[in-house]
């Protein structure tokens, strides 16, 4: 397949000192397995739990595959900034915003982009504001469902605001929104083919979210995701929203959940989703078309892209 990343010096930057480690390596690994198909010049780099790693002067480019903290916050997309390089993915503004949950948010309400209600609260705070049950108490910047705790029980409840306050100080209390679970791929500005997540145990955790992690699959998925045309163009119309809303400009993950009237609600906006074989951004850009190599190449197109827009002095 001609491309024109052939002959070029490719570093992809997976692991690193994230709760997500281990997929961002298997990301890592898909994404190279992908770029080499295109004839890139590849060169897979671990990050490590210490965030710290080398880059070689003759690099174009770098393919961020680092999920969660340090890799999704906008930390690592300043420390190549800094040292003047090109990568892919959205900005340091546009991670750290996205990858904040109560910011986003806020963002989401000023836009217009629906998002189940909430409510905040701070450790030390006097009491954690009632919001009804079942809710979602949730950490702001965390990945892969760390620190997301679905409570039915006022017991529960106060539980995991504990939990939630052990690992930050600012903690979201989210509304509890029965309905279907959806994710969709953003591509530059189109949106792919919605997808259904059918999680087997009732919630999707992280042990379920990944099907490497519990042999034979703990969650079924379905592109694309049986709804009628118009409520369709709704999702991916809200889902492009919300990416917008954030100044997102390269691509993302858009997770949705559908409530039993047909309202969408947007519940987060991940900005390096995983990429290994079975992850859904690479699921649905097949259902469109795009395989796998078609799909990092266009990141790599979009990202550039985005750098001469900004007439970056690199
Ligand atoms: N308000 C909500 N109503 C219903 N389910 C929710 C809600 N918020 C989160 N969930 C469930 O928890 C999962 C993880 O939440 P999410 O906000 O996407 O955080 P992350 O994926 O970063 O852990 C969702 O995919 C969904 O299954
Ligand atoms: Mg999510």
């Amino acid at each position: 397949m001609h491309s024109f990343l052939a002959g070029e010096k490719v570093v992809v930057l997976c692991g690193g000192p994230g709760a997500e480690r281990e997929v961002s390596l298997r990301s890592g690994a898909a994404v190279s397995k992908a770029l080499r198909a295109l004839d890139a010049e590849v060169a897979l780099m671990d990050v490590g739990a210490d965030g710290a790693f080398q880059l070689a002067d003759d690099v174009d480019v770098v393919f961020n595959a680092l999920h969660g903290t340090f890799g999704e916050d906008g930390t690592i997309q300043q420390l190549l900034e800094e040292r003047g390089v090109r990568y892919t993915g959205e900005g340091v503004a546009g991670s750290r915003l996205a990858f904040d949950k109560i910011a986003s948010k806020q963002r989401f309400i000023e836009r217009g982009v629906p998002t189940a209600a909430y409510v905040t609260a701070r450790r030390g705070d006097p009491g954690i504001p009632h919001f009804g049950l079942p809710s979602v108490v949730k950490v702001p910047c965390q990945g892969s469902s760390v620190g997301i705790y679905i409570v039915k029980t006022q017991a529960e409840m106060d539980a995991a605001v504990a939990a939630a306050f052990a690992q930050t100080g600012e903690i979201l209390i989210e509304e509890f929104i029965e309905g279907r679970e959806l994710t969709v791929g953003i591509l530059g500005e189109q949106a792919l083919p919605v997808i259904e997540i059918r999680p087997k145990g009732g919630f999707y955790s992280y042990e379920n979210k990944y099907t490497w992690t519990n042999r034979g699959g703990a969650a079924e998925h379905e592109c694309p995701a049986a709804l009628a045309p118009a409520v369709t163009r709704l999702v991916q119309e809200t889902a492009l929203a919300a990416h917008h809303a954030l100044d997102l400009e390269v691509y993302s993950r858009v997770d949705v959940i559908l409530d039993r009237q047909g309202r969408p609600y947007v519940l987060e906006v991940n900005t390096i989703p995983g990429m290994t074989e079975t992850s859904l951004l690479p699921e649905a850009a097949g259902v469109a078309g795009l395989s796998m190599p078609k799909l990092c190449e266009k990141i790599v197109e979009l990202s550039l892209e985005k750098w001469t827009a900004n007439r970056r002095p690199w």
